[in-house]
């Protein structure tokens, strides 16, 4: 059976990935879809009472209103805030990158659509030998690449989708996210653009800098959604 699903991967670590993944669920699971979330491995988790919590997990899953076992929508986590691959070998680990195929394969009997979150960028190692890019592969999933705007980003961005394409994976669009609130610079203005005619990979969404109380009025999820689905058929 193909899985049904997107990865979430960016550019960076806090692009907005778990900001833009909790909004394309909950906008599914407003639809009606039995979707289900995964993030593979989370570092730099909080440690509460001897347990570690891995938050973006937690928000995804909230997004999804799903209860499945976190150890199957997270089965590696770890509180030091550096790549898995990294973090694993501080902890005297190795990760095994089957289990977390197990884990997914599980997940995709369970629910009808995926929507998995990446771990920092494409090229960030879980093993020594095994990236981010290496699991989307192997989930046989399509990408959503984050991204934001500004100063470094058509590199950025053209970087992450060259790394995809070398690998065969497929691109679903490109979503600019305005993570921070700042001024307008000139390389923000004319990135979109610049993106949109390098790459011909579409744009799916610019998402503005939303404040706490914006949040509750607007949801460009849904207009974000709306597109993604529409490819997706
Ligand atoms: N459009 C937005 N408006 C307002 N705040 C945002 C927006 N996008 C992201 N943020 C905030 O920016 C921060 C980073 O976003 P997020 O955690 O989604 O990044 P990430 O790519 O998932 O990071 P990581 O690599 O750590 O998983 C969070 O505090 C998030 O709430
Ligand atoms: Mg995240």
């Amino acid at each position: 059976m193909i899985p049904q699903g997107i990865f979430i991967t960016g550019t960076d670590t806090g692009v907005g990935k778990t900001f833009i993944a909790a909004g394309i669920a909950s906008a599914l699971k407003r639809q009606g879809i039995n979707v289900g979330v995964m993030k593979p491995a989370h570092t730099g988790c909080k440690v509460k009472n001897g347990l570690l919590i891995p938050s973006d997990s937690i928000t995804l899953a909230m997004a999804a209103a799903v209860n499945d076992p976190m150890d199957l929508i997270t089965p590696y986590m770890f509180k030091e805030p550096v790549a898995p691959y990294i973090a694993a070998k501080e902890n005297n680990k190795r990760i095994n990158p089957a289990r977390i195929i197990k884990s997914f394969e599980r997940l995709c009997k369970r629910h009808d659509y995926m929507v998995v979150e990446g771990i920092g960028g494409v090229l960030v190692p879980i093993t020594r030998d095994f990236y981010v890019a290496d699991l989307i592969k192997r989930f046989n999933i399509p990408a959503l690449i984050v991204t934001r705007p500004g100063l470094g980003t058509i590199n950025h961005t053209m970087l992450t989708i060259n790394c995809l394409m070398e690998r065969k994976i497929p691109i679903k669009g490109i979503v600019i996210n305005y993570s921070s609130k700042g001024k307008a610079i000139p390389a923000e203005k004319s990135c979109v653009k610049t993106i949109k005619r390098l790459s011909d990979i579409p744009v799916m969404g610019i998402i503005p800098y939303m404040s706490k109380s914006m949040m509750t009025f607007l949801n460009p999820f849904l207009e974000l959604h709306n597109s993604l689905f529409n490819i997706i058929g």
